[in-house]
């Protein structure tokens, strides 16, 4: 069964369970300091690391990190070369320490064009970790939210034109387990660093209803005072998913 959606009603403990954070400002941090740009990137996977124990520390259950876009493919081929070679050695470093701290790994994003060895080690992080219950570590690596609801929207098309389903039966509930975070609960918390206010194509479906948390500092910088600030944020934002959550007291005549 899938886990309850987080957009089913307000949480009591004021604790996200799902924090999605989009990374970004590795070459602003790297420019500042008059080094190359991969060196931003480099410090940026142990701002990750910073990253991911802290959501342990502070119990979140879900961490989804937005690791290369479907539009970062746009950037000079050296640079992206060298962001999939960080993807290679963070799985091939930090995976057994993950696995050793019950960390499920999940990947989502659009595989079939990644090169061959990097799908092997996706798809081995997500084996080997497939029945651990701590935290769950989504990957977003060349992904971007049109084309996975786009690919959903095939999907759907297609099992309706083969009978297997009735397309008066779509529902959200049906769409949204069609996407490559069926099964994961929608964000509540999305954070972005570096001072830019937008999606980037991170997570539309997901976000309907997240509370967004825009931070100045640069993601090699992001340390755990950085994450308990975006959970403060978030814990003292109202959630009302479209409902009077605090009715104004009825007055009474008396
Ligand atoms: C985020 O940092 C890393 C990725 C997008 C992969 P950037 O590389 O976007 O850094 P800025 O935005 O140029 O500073
Ligand atoms: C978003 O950052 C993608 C990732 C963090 C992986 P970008 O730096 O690519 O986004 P834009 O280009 O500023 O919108
Ligand atoms: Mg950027």
């Amino acid at each position: 069964m899938s886990p309850a959606r987080s957009t089913d009603g307000p949480r009591s403990d004021q604790t996200p369970i799902h924090v999605a954070i989009i990374m970004d400002g590795n070459g602003r941090w790297a420019k500042a300091r008059g080094l190359p740009r991969f060196e931003g990137h480099r410090r940026g996977v142990e701002a990750l690391r910073r990253a991911v124990r802290s959501a342990i520390e502070h119990d979140v259950r879900y961490l989804t990190i937005y690791s290369f876009s479907s539009e970062n493919w746009r950037r000079p081929p050296d640079e992206v070369a060298v962001l999939m070679g960080l993807l290679k050695r963070f799985i091939r470093n930090d995976l057994a320490d993950l696995h050793k701290n019950a960390v499920r790994v999940r990947v989502i994003g659009e595989r079939e064009s990644l090169a061959p060895d990097i799908r092997v080690l996706l798809e081995e992080a997500e084996a080997i970790t497939r029945e651990n219950r701590g935290l769950s570590l989504i990957v977003a690596f060349n992904y971007g939210a049109r084309h996975e609801i786009v690919a959903a929207a095939r999907r759907l098309a297609m099992e309706a034109r083969d009978g297997r389903i009735d397309p008066d039966s779509i529902d959200e509930e049906s769409f949204a387990s069609r996407l490559d975070t069926a099964d994961i609960p929608d964000p509540d918390l999305i954070i972005r660093t570096s001072g830019e206010m937008r999606l980037s194509n991170f997570l539309l479906w997901q976000a309907a209803y997240a509370e967004l948390v825009f931070m100045p500092i640069l993601w090699p910088d992001f340390d755990e005072a950085a994450f308990v600030a975006a959970l403060e944020q978030y814990a003292a934002r109202e959630r009302r998913f479209g409902a009077v959550i605090k009715p104004t007291a009825v007055m009474t005549a008396s």
